[in-house]
């Protein structure tokens, strides 16, 4: 099975030292056709981690999670949520951008990953959870649920409510939203339906940190 487990340290007393092991991940196919590993950013001492999917076109580009469009679009909602954006840690499930080329021009289209491929890249997530040790995770969306909650994980029914689970080992507090790119793809009114109902959700885990 793919595995990231022979590339994470035994020594894991500091972000920096992951980040640079992460760097030279082979644990999954993704690696090949990704410009670099993204690993998690923010301070070891973060109340809250925040969980997305994968790294899109701008954060492969420039090695940093949420830097792109969705990531703006979150930065807004956590700051209107009352959570300061800067203070928080962000990380993905999986740790490679996975794209597909499309025409015109051979863009670079976002792609899921597998559940196999979010697996295999689960010991650096579980390793970024044992080193802050948050207070409270957000899940953004059905491909971190699965990470961290198991395949039976939907976003819909247990949005915007604070679950308690065993995950790795140790006894966390999340609070499931949608992932922001859904915002982004919504049209119209619904866009701000859309991104009012996240920054609700968002509300939601500001008060588990108040
Ligand atoms: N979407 C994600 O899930 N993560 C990112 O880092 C950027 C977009
Ligand atoms: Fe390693 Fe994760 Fe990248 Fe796969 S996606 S190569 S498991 S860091």
């Amino acid at each position: 099975a793919y595995t990231a487990a022979p590339f994470v340290p035994d020594d894991r007393r500091d972000l920096d030292a992951l980040r640079a092991a992460a760097a030279g991940c082979r644990g999954c196919p993704l690696h090949r056709d990704a410009t670099q590993t993204v690993f998690g950013a923010g301070g070891v001492d973060a109340r809250v981690m925040l969980v997305g999917e994968q790294p899109g076109d701008q954060e492969d580009r420039q090695g940093r999670p949420f830097v792109g469009p969705a990531g703006k679009l979150l930065d807004r909602a956590l700051a209107e949520a009352g959570i300061d954006p800067g203070e928080a840690y962000v990380t993905n499930a999986v740790k490679h951008f996975k794209f597909t080329r499309a025409e015109p021009h051979r863009r670079r289209l976002h792609k899921s990953p597998t559940l196999r491929e979010v697996a295999a890249c689960g010991p650096w997530l579980a390793a970024e959870l044992a080193l802050v040790e948050p207070e409270l995770v957000v899940v953004l969306g059905a491909t971190a649920g699965k990470a961290l909650l198991g395949s039976s994980f939907r976003v819909t029914q247990v949005r915007g409510t604070v679950l308690e689970q065993e995950i790795h080992g140790r006894r966390e507090r999340l609070v499931p939203t949608v992932h922001p790119s859904s915002v982004l793809r919504a049209q119209g009114a619904d866009r701000e339906a859309a991104y009012q109902g996240l920054v609700s959700d968002l509300r939601v885990a500001a008060r588990v940190l108040s």
